[in-house]
């Protein structure tokens, strides 16, 4: 999704700060990256593709781009295609507004149609283009910068985070409207972005902005206030995580990285959270639901999925939802709690089925990974997954840390869980034994040519054969589906052959593991190999062409093992076909329109 940088500092590093934060907000995904610097007139240059073509642009420009105050851009397409000209900032008639825009304008239309009509002329299919033209026609209409952008943004129907600079004025301007921003405050400037990386190697202070504020920087200083312009007391947190831990640290891509800081993620989450003594899970939230509902998209759905298995285990009806369709599922009654799994915190349709519960009545729980994100704040109590940041489109880290805190938060239900709490106080340890032995790259050499990838499992490994294929996808654009493997027979089976792969997740030695063995030898049976990814404790290897092994371990942290054999499968079949591992074709990290 789009991702916004803004800057007003004192010397003449202003470009390359705004190019340096775009490269950190490339995780989101995008299409075409542009900036615009403001001196006594504004100058802009944008371009579609990625950041290297803005920065050969910029090297190419006939004058350099110079200014101390600035705003820059990574484009998700929605409305119009990823082109020159669609790309942000865009420009007013006079060419002395420029604007960078995240979300939706959903009264575009009707307003582009009236600026129309009174002369503007438009050089883009953005919604975002009305906003220059507005603020242009207040402008004219004699207000100074701020009103005019103020009367601007009350136009504007939808979502949004602005950021606008005008000639002549050394600041930045920006508002807030269901899409993130954050304010950054160094001591020889001041910062506005979409989220924290973009700024966070000049400071580590920052300040959350709220739907409804407004927000001025210069060089010297910082004001936020609310929609009728009065001062709002905002609180300054302190980052608590390194600049370094958003670079790659020697991994060809963050990824790897990340699937390899997952028991260091794991050991942040449980710090403090379990005490093995009194056998008990302690966390800051309460928790005593009658019923739980569980709101999540992609991969947070599948670690959601998990949760309502675990919390049913412990004696508490639950179900999971996918947040786009929540709006017609059965309203939440009593006690009920809907819990919103999100890394992002700011995945529109979440905050969206959030929303749709609050209305209904419910209380809400965030589960997320982002400190001060939207869904922090809009929920009544929030339970962090301590993952540290995630830069690779594909959730990897943060999906083993949403399963083991959803598996804490199921803990406190249950009284005394030894078994349970010495599993988790060895599951990093135990994530480290995967990444160490795995023979997941021989796997991928073998099948990479394959025609189709098949994932199944039971139980708890269901939501993780879900999860292997959604990886699978959309890093390595193959076709990759996961199945419930009991499900196999009554369709699927018509598209196994000797060409497609089935990885069949296998833990313990119960009826579950069983079952699946059973749905194995019918895959088997049809000529189709099949990889294991099983704790060793059932005959599946019998079975299998290939062995992925995890250590053994509690059902329910041995999900969290297997997921992490499938994602390094995933990751050396896309490396082997050259993919764009990253940043796969289509996809943003946090998608910020429904
Ligand atoms: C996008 C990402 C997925 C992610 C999903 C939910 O589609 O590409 O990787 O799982 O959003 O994101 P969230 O931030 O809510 O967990």
């Amino acid at each position: 999704m789009c991702g916004i940088i803004g800057c007003a500092g004192r010397g003449g590093a202003t470009l390359d700060t705004l190019v340096h934060g775009l490269s950190k907000l490339e995780y989101r995904g995008y299409d075409s990256a542009g900036v615009a610097l403001s001196g006594s007139e504004v100058r802009v240059e944008k371009r579609a593709g990625e950041l290297d073509a803005l920065r050969a642009a910029l090297d190419d420009a006939d004058e350099d781009l110079t200014g101390s105050v600035g705003v820059g851009h990574t484009r998700w397409s929605t409305h119009g295609p990823p082109t020159d000209e669609n790309a942000h900032p865009h420009r007013d008639c006079t060419g002395e507004v420029a604007v960078v825009h995240n979300g939706i304008i959903e009264n575009y239309q009707e307003l582009r149609d009236r600026l129309t009509d009174a002369g503007h002329e438009f050089e883009s299919d953005t919604d975002t283009e009305v906003v220059p033209h507005l603020i242009e026609e207040r402008l004219m209409a004699g207000d100074d910068p701020e009103t005019a952008i103020r009367a601007a943004v009350d136009q504007l129907d939808g979502s949004y985070a602005i950021a606008v600079v005008v000639a002549g004025v050394d600041r930045v301007f920006a508002a807030r409207n269901d899409s993130p921003l954050v304010l950054g405050i160094a001591d020889d400037a001041h910062f506005l972005a979409s989220d924290v990386p973009a700024f966070r190697e000049f400071t580590d202070r920052v300040v959350y902005l709220e739907d409804g504020e407004f927000a001025v920087i210069d060089a010297d200083g910082w004001r936020v206030t609310d929609g009728a312009g009065a001062l709002v007391d905002k609180r300054v947190h302190a980052v608590d995580w390194d600049p370094e831990e958003t670079g790659k640290s020697g991994y060809e891509h963050y990824m790897l990285k990340e699937i390899h800081e997952q028991p260091r993620a794991l050991r942040q989450c449980l710090r403090g959270r379990v005490n093995e003594m009194e056998g008990r899970v302690s966390l800051d939230v309460d928790f005593d639901p009658e019923r739980v509902q569980f709101v999540a998209c992609g991969t947070s759905y599948h670690a959601a999925l998990c949760g309502a298995h675990l919390l049913q285990r412990s004696g508490i009806p639950a179900q999971a939802f996918l947040a786009s369709e929540y709006a017609t599922s059965p309203p939440p009654i009593g006690e009920d709690l809907v819990v919103g799994v999100t890394q992002s915190g700011e995945t529109a349709d979440t905050l969206s089925a959030l929303r749709e519960a609050r209305r209904r009545g419910a209380r809400t729980l965030a589960v997320t990974n982002v400190v001060g994100s939207t869904v922090s704040r809009e929920c009544d109590q929030t339970l962090y997954v301590r993952a540290g940041p995630e830069i690779g489109v594909a959730a990897t880290k943060t999906f083993a840390a949403q399963v083991v805190a959803l598996t804490m938060l199921a803990l406190t239900t249950d009284g005394e869980q030894r078994d349970a709490i010495a599993a988790l106080r060895d599951l990093p340890g135990n994530v480290q034994a995967v990444l160490d032995s795995s023979t997941a790259r021989e796997v991928a050499e073998e099948y990479v040519d394959s025609e189709a990838f098949f994932f199944i499992g039971r139980g708890l490994c269901y939501p993780v054969a879900l999860e292997g294929a959604l990886k699978f996808k959309e890093i390595t654009y193959e076709h990759a589906e996961g199945f419930a493997a009991g499900e196999l027979k009554h369709g699927p089976l018509a598209l196994v052959t000797e060409d497609t792969p089935v990885f069949a997740v296998v833990t313990g030695d119960g009826e579950l593991a069983r079952k699946t063995i059973g749905n194995v030898k019918e895959v088997e049976a049809r000529d189709a190999p099949v990889i294991a990814v099983t704790d060793g404790q059932s005959d599946v290897e019998r079975y299998a062409d290939h062995v992925l092994r995890i250590p053994t371990s509690e059902p329910r942290t041995a999900a969290v093992l297997a997921n992490v054999q499938l994602q390094l499968v995933a990751y050396h079949t896309a490396a082997m076909l050259g993919r764009s591992i990253d940043k796969p074709r289509n996809l943003a990290k946090s998608v910020t329109v429904e």
